[in-house]
C-alpha cells in the first residue's frame, strides 16, 4: 500500500457527509453506515475479515500464527466535527488499513485488527468516546438517554441504525483478548511543521472534561427595557466567555467556548437564556480541575452581579492518559525506520480513542505533521511524504512489537 492511495481514499471518505459542501459525519447516522459499507471493502481487500460490532464500530481481524491469539489492535475513528477536515481520524482508520495490507502473509505472534471507531467526537450526543468506550466495556447506561439536537435518544438513534441497545455488551471486549492499542493521527497542532519534522511519538493525551453552562436571565423588548433593568442572559455569558480566556492562558490550560445558544433568539428581544459549552483540556488533571472550578465561580460572581443565575453540568470526562512504555518504544522504533534518528516526543493536546481503550490494554500513538497545525477546519492538510513515512513507521513499529513478542 502507498502513500497515494492513502490519501485518494481519504478523499473518498470525505464525499460522505450530510451537507454538500462541507464534511459532516455523525454517530450512528446514514453517512456513519455508508462510510462503514465504504471501509469494509478496502478491509476485505487487506486481508481482514470484518464485522460491524454492537456499538457500531466497523472492525477487521486477520489470526496470527495461531487461531485465536490475542489481538494488536490498530485504529482511529470515522466520525467527525461540523465542518471537518479529512483527515482528523480517517487517515489513522486508512493508514492501520495500509499496514494490514502490507502485512498480508507475514506470520505474526498475535492478531492483527484494524477498528473504524464510531464516535470520537462526541459531535451528535456531547459525550465523546462512545464507540471506543463501548469497546472498552467502560460504558455508562445514563448515556442511552443522551439526545442530539433534534430530541433523538441515543437508545433510539441505536436503533434507527439496526443496533439492539441491550446486545451493546456485545462490543465489549476482553483483556487477555488484547496485545495493546496502537493509533496513527494528525498532530493537530504546529509542533512538527515548527520542528521540520514528519513524526511524532506521543508521550500521553490530555485530560479533558466538557461541561454545558447554562446563564438564565429575563427576556423583554429591546426597546422598552431600560438597562437598569435589563437581566441580559448573553451579556453575563459573554463575561464568562472572556473568563474563560483569560483564567486559561493564565492556568496553562486550554479552555474553548465553542458553542452559544442565546434564547428566544430574536433580534429585538433581550436574551433570556443562554446555552453554552466550555471544553477544558490540560496535560494533567489537577490543573484542568483547578481551571474549572474558578471558572464556575467567576461565572457564579458575574451571574450574582448581574441578576442572573448561573447553572453547569458535565457532559463528559476523560482523564489524562499515558502512553505505554513498551508500545511506545515500538513507535520510537518505528519512526528511528524511517531515518529519524532522535523522534521528538509530546503529549496529545487533542483527545482520541486510545483515551478510551486504556482501560482495558497499554495504548501508544504515532503523530504525523498537519499543514500550519490546522484542525477541526476543511483547510486540514498533510504532504504525500508524510503519509508515506508514517506508512513506513508504523509497519516498522508493528514488526518491532511482533519480534519481541516471538
Ligand atoms: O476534541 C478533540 O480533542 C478531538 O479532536 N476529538
Ligand atoms: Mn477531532
Ligand atoms: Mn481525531
Amino acid at each position: 500500500m502507498r502513500a497515494d492511495l492513502v490519501l485518494e481514499r481519504c478523499d473518498d471518505l470525505a464525499t460522505i457527509s450530510s451537507s454538500p459542501d462541507s464534511l459532516t459525519r455523525v454517530h450512528l447516522s446514514p453517512e456513519h453506515r455508508a462510510a462503514n459499507d465504504m471501509i469494509e471493502g478496502w478491509m476485505r481487500e487487506a486481508g481482514l475479515s470484518t464485522w460491524q460490532d454492537a456499538a457500531g464500530n466497523l472492525c477487521g481481524r486477520r489470526e496470527g500464527a495461531e487461531h485465536g491469539m490475542p489481538a494488536l489492535l490498530l485504529g482511529s475513528h470515522i466520525d467527525t466535527v461540523p465542518d471537518a477536515g479529512r483527515y482528523d481520524g480517517m487517515l489513522g482508520v486508512l493508514l492501520a488499513i495500509g499496514v494490514a495490507s502490507r502485512l498480508q502473509g507475514v506470520e505474526l505472534p498475535f492478531a492483527l485488527e484494524v477498528v473504524a471507531f464510531s464516535d470520537e467526537e462526541g459531535t451528535r450526543f456531547g459525550n465523546a468516546l462512545l464507540g471506543s468506550r463501548a469497546l472498552a466495556g467502560t460504558w455508562d447506561d445514563a448515556w442511552w438517554e443522551l439526545e442530539d439536537d433534534d430530541g433523538l435518544t441515543l437508545a433510539d438513534a441505536f436503533v434507527d441504525f439496526g443496533l439492539d441497545p441491550a446486545r451493546l455488551p456485545g462490543a465489549f471486549r476482553r483483556r487477555e483478548d488484547l496485545v495493546g492499542y496502537l493509533e496513527a493521527h494528525i498532530e493537530q497542532g504546529p509542533i512538527l511543521q515548527d520542528a521540520d519534522r514528519s513524526l511524532a511519538v506521543v508521550t500521553s493525551i490530555a485530560g479533558a472534561r466538557r461541561l454545558e453552562l447554562v446563564m438564565t436571565g429575563r427576556a423583554g423588548h429591546a426597546g422598552g427595557t431600560r438597562f437598569e433593568a435589563r437581566r441580559d442572559a448573553l451579556v453575563g455569558a459573554s463575561e464568562v466567555v472572556v473568563a474563560v480566556e483569560r483564567i486559561s492562558m493564565e492556568r496553562g490550560v486550554l479552555g474553548t467556548v465553542g458553542r452559544i445558544d442565546a434564547e428566544p433568539g430574536g433580534v429585538n428581544v433581550i436574551p433570556g437564556r443562554v446555552v453554552f459549552s466550555l471544553d477544558l483540556r490540560a496535560e494533567a488533571d489537577a490543573d484542568r480541575d483547578a481551571a474549572i472550578d474558578e471558572i464556575v465561580a467567576a461565572a457564579t460572581s458575574i451571574a450574582a452581579a448581574r441578576g442572573l443565575t448561573f447553572d453547569h453540568r458535565e457532559l463528559y470526562r476523560a482523564d489524562a492518559t499515558y502512553c505505554d512504555p513498551g508500545l511506545r518504544a515500538a513507535v520510537e522504533a518505528g519512526i528511528q525506520a524511517t531515518g529519524d534518528e532522535h523522534p521528538l516526543k509530546f503529549w496529545s493536546r487533542a483527545g482520541h480513542d486510545g483515551m478510551a481503550v486504556a482501560a482495558i490494554t497499554p495504548i501508544a500513538m504515532l503523530f504525523l505533521r498537519c499543514r500550519d497545525g490546522i484542525s477541526h477546519h476543511p483547510d486540514e492538510a498533510v504532504r504525500e511524504e508524510d503519509v508515506a513515512a508514517a506508512l513506513d513507521a508504523f509497519e516498522a513499529a508493528v514488526r518491532q512489537l511482533a519480534g519481541s513478542r516471538s
